[in-house]
């Protein structure tokens, strides 16, 4: 009996330590290499600032004028606007992993950009 509580007890600190450093990765995701806390600034998000170029880096390459995936086209601000104002852009990079529907198709933006697009969109997604 007192055997078994040993071997039982003898888990408990490994199972904590295990459980207090997958907390601590969590956390890490928001701390940067200098200890500083990287909040995502989604306050003034403009389309000439963030939105043209997050567009321009993850997705232009398949939506332009001369290759326009799907039959959309993500050049300028009339273009993405539309798509953003129709739903189709958050809808599409808001997939789960794996949905082959997911945009872009090497996997999801980091949740900043994502949230950056929808605080735009919000705004009326102007061309600001
Ligand atoms: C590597 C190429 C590639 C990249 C990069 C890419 N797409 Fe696509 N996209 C496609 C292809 C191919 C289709 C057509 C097949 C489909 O509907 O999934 C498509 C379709 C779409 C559609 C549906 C169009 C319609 O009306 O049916 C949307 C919306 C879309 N992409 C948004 C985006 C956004 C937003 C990004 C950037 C975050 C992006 N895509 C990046 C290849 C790409």
């Amino acid at each position: 009996m007192q055997q078994g509580n040993k071997k039982y007890n003898r888990l408990i600190l490994p199972s904590a330590l295990v459980l207090l450093f997958l907390t601590q990765c969590a956390y890490d995701n928001s701390i940067d290499s200098y200890g500083n806390t990287t909040a995502c600034d989604t306050a003034a998000v403009t389309f000439s600032q963030d939105i043209k170029a997050l567009i321009s880096q993850n997705c232009e390459g398949c939506h332009n004028g001369m290759s326009a995936n799907g039959g959309l086209v993500l050049s300028g601000h009339q273009n993405t606007a539309a798509a953003a104002l129709n739903g189709s852009l958050i809808d599409r990079m808001t997939r789960s992993a794996g949905d082959p529907l997911l945009m872009p198709p090497s996997g999801a933006l980091n949740e900043c950009d994502i949230s950056k697009l929808q605080a735009w969109i919000g705004q009326g997604a102007p061309n600001n």
